[in-house]
């Protein structure tokens, strides 16, 4: 509550000067709101999914980790969950590109890349490079796995349902970094509107979810100080949130209404789906994130991630108070990244010992 006070006082004053439309809409009724924003914006309206059984996925038990002999079987799917700014992108480019074991078809020009097995041409990898972004852009745990995305839309290109064992992946980030490098990229003209935010079956409206700028003319130029002061803004806390099932707190009202008891349930949720994963990377760690992941599943990669993925655009300098305010209002990021560092340390460990024995 009180962190939304403050991004609003901050906000106003810097708002008006730039963008009176989103001051309005901050201003105005929520009937108010949707009238005005939420008409001209045209959300690609998601197929939605029949409900299902939920998806298996990889549960290594009590937290130990274990290899995967991932050639053995054909229904076997490693599913990559892309969170924006977090080496994701070199992470994709490199199951597809530089990877040996199971290769796949890159033709010259084509972005995508046909990761099908020989025998049934069914793909072993869903990621923005194989499959595209079939489930919607930058589509998080909830649309992916709580939706059933994932299975439905594999079942829809074998042509009946099947089993598959679904190996999850992630990156994270030190959550400071990530921001900045967000607004970065917002500052420069992205703005990620077409994703869908699909919970409990629908893709959010912009009653559910209010944007922080008018979608016909994007947020591009935006300064840092009217980034960080939209209630919101999707950066904040965007590991926590993309990681964790947000049915549990009623889909995006916490980003309207944040609770204290909310947030303890995001940041568990996100927790143990990490903890559910097969393999997690970290940027700071790519040469260890690599590491486990060619010992987890047993594929190598031809080239090394952390010369191929450094950041080639500058830093933003920020002062103290700047820095304290980014942290505050990325604090369960914080929390879950403090809490993944330790569990990469533990499964680097683990495997050590594995690879040993
Ligand atoms: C994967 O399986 C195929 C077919 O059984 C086999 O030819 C190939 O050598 C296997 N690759 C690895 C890395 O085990
Ligand atoms: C295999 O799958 C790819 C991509 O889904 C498709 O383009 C191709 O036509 C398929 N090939 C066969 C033989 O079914
Ligand atoms: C980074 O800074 C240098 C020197 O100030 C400048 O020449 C270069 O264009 C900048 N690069 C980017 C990506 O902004
Ligand atoms: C930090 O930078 C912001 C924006 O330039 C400025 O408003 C603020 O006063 C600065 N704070 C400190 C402690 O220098």
């Amino acid at each position: 509550m009180k962190k939304i006070g403050i991004c609003l006082t901050r906000g106003w004053r810097s708002v008006i000067g730039r963008n009176l439309f989103v001051f309005v809409g901050i201003l105005l009724t929520a009937s108010i709101v949707y009238f005005y924003i939420d008409a001209p914006l045209k959300f690609k309206v998601a197929k939605i999914v029949e409900s299902g059984d939920q998806e298996e996925y990889y549960s290594p038990r009590d937290n130990s980790i274990s290899r995967v002999s991932f050639n053995d079987s054909k229904n076997d799917v490693i599913v990559f969950v892309h969170i924006q700014k977090t080496a994701g992108t070199t992470f994709e480019r490199f199951l597809v590109r530089y990877q040996d074991n199971l290769p796949c078809k890159c033709m010259a020009h084509k972005k995508r890349c046909n990761c099908a097995r020989s025998q049934s041409n069914e793909t072993w990898l869903f990621s923005r490079y194989s499959t595209g972004w079939v489930c919607g852009l930058h589509a998080d745990y909830t649309e992916l796995v709580v939706n059933n995305c994932v299975q439905n839309v594999l079942d829809r290109q074998t042509g009946f349902k099947k089993n598959r064992n679904y190996y999850y992946t992630t990156f994270l980030r030190n959550p400071t970094d990530r921001f900045v490098s967000e607004f970065r990229h917002v500052q420069r003209g992205a703005t990620w509107i077409s994703s869908r935010h699909v919970c409990n079956g629908k893709p959010a409206s912009l009653n559910d979810l209010p944007s922080c700028f008018d979608p016909r003319i994007g947020w591009e130029g935006v300064s840092l100080e009217e980034f960080i002061s939209c209630p919101y803004n999707l950066a904040f806390n965007r590991q926590t949130r993309m990681l964790a099932d947000l049915t549990l707190v009623n889909c995006y009202e916490h980003v309207r209404k944040p609770t204290h008891e909310q947030d303890r349930i995001l940041l568990a949720s996100a927790k143990e789906n990490l903890r559910k994963m097969a393999f997690f990377g970290l940027k700071e760690y790519m040469d260890d994130s690599q590491w486990l992941f060619e010992n987890t599943f047993q594929m190598q990669f031809s080239r090394k991630m952390s010369v191929w993925g450094k950041s080639k655009s500058n830093d933003t300098v920020l002062n103290e108070s700047q820095i304290a305010f980014i942290k505050n209002v990325n604090k369960l990021d914080w929390e879950l990244f403090e809490y993944a560092l330790q569990l990469f340390k533990d499964r680097i460990s683990q495997m050590k010992r594995l690879i040993i024995n």
